[in-house]
């Protein structure tokens, strides 16, 4: 394999080949990954909404040459929609092509029901989801597989991971354990809409996805929106970071941060000004409440704050 694209070597390392693809990571969570893949345990990330928990899991397929299996969770996903599920519709053409070719040949008896009862069980007729691909023993490489906002599934679903991530197999009834060759990457997600069962979190390496501070947020910036004015980038952190102290039913991530950015460089804005904020707030918000709170007066108050907070940076 590539030598860059093999595990990294520290904790530096981590976040200098993050880094390398635009991704910046607080040093905890560089920490946490370089753990996660030196002691091949499951990461798991829990956070608020637009963090940068997906794309840790893409960036790490990136880094290390490895391909991206996603799994998104969804209420009433099952087994057979993460893991496996047999070909149904295959297995009856099966039986029926069999039993028109044993009347023809007048043969069959138990001896061809056995043989054609194991057939019908065999991987020719097993569908791969993301779970069991992940696994899979022909892998060339081992994946990267991310498990995507899990407290999306219901409770039940958790107990399905808990063979996969411990021991990266998977047991079928009727076919046997199909057990990874060498460990996938696992990431999982969640916006802690529930609480995970403890099962699940003890077989990861937990890290809690905050909102970034001002630095790493202009870092953020100055790396996803490389010809955004720098004043302009410095409001727009300055205002993101205050638009965060205020109560709302649900704060801007870094995601709303660089959409805003790029919101404000297609109206040609150089500054923040009341106007221009006060129009442009549902790119940052996305509930009206919220939205209301904000326009008007607060967000003439959040402006000279941001005056106030650049002014001090600027000396
Ligand atoms: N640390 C970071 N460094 C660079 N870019 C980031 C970082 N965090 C987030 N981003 C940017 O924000 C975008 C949204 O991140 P992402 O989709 O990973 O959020 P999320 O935490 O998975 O959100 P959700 O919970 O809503 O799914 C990314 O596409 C990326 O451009
Ligand atoms: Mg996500």
């Amino acid at each position: 394999m590539n030598a860059d694209l093999q595990a990294p070597t520290s904790i530096d390392d981590t976040e200098q080949r993050l880094l390398a693809l635009d991704y910046v990571p607080e040093r905890a969570l560089a920490t946490t990954v370089f753990l996660a893949l030196r002691l091949q345990r499951p990461l798991f990330l829990e956070g608020e909404p637009g963090t940068g928990k997906t794309e840790i899991a893409k960036t790490l397929a990136a880094m290390l040459g490895r391909p991206l299996i996603r799994l998104q969770c969804h209420e009433g996903l099952d087994l057979a929609g993460a893991a496996y599920e047999w070909n149904y519709a295959r297995q009856m053409l099966e039986i029926r092509l069999a039993e028109a070719t044993h009347e023809a040949q007048d043969q069959g008896g138990s001896g061809g029901r056995a043989k054609l009862a194991q057939e019908l069980f065999s991987e020719r007729f097993l569908v791969k989801r993301a779970l069991l691909q992940a696994i899979d023993p022909a892998n060339p490489v081992p994946p990267v597989l991310l498990i995507d906002e899990l407290d999306r599934a219901d409770e039940p679903f958790e107990a399905f991971l808990l063979e996969v991530l411990s021991d990266f197999q998977i047991t079928i009834p009727e076919y046997g354990t199909v057990k990874a060759a060498a460990p996938p990457i696992v990431v999982l997600t969640s916006n802690r809409t529930r609480e995970i069962h403890d099962a699940v979190k003890r077989r990861c390496l937990y890290h809690w996805v905050g909102f970034p501070d001002a630095a790493r947020e202009a870092q953020i910036l100055a790396r996803r929106v490389p010809g955004a004015p720098q004043a302009l980038s410095a409001q727009i952190v300055a205002f993101v970071q205050r638009l965060r102290e205020v109560e709302l039913y649900k704060l801007p991530g870094i995601a709303e941060t660089i959409e805003w950015t790029r919101a404000l460089m297609e109206l040609d804005a150089l500054v923040l000004d009341p106007e221009t904020v006060n129009h442009t707030l549902g790119v940052l918000l996305k509930y009206q409440d919220d939205i209301a709170k904000v326009q008007g007066s607060e967000a003439a108050r959040l402006l000279e704050q941001v005056r106030r907070d650049t002014e001090a940076q600027g000396r």
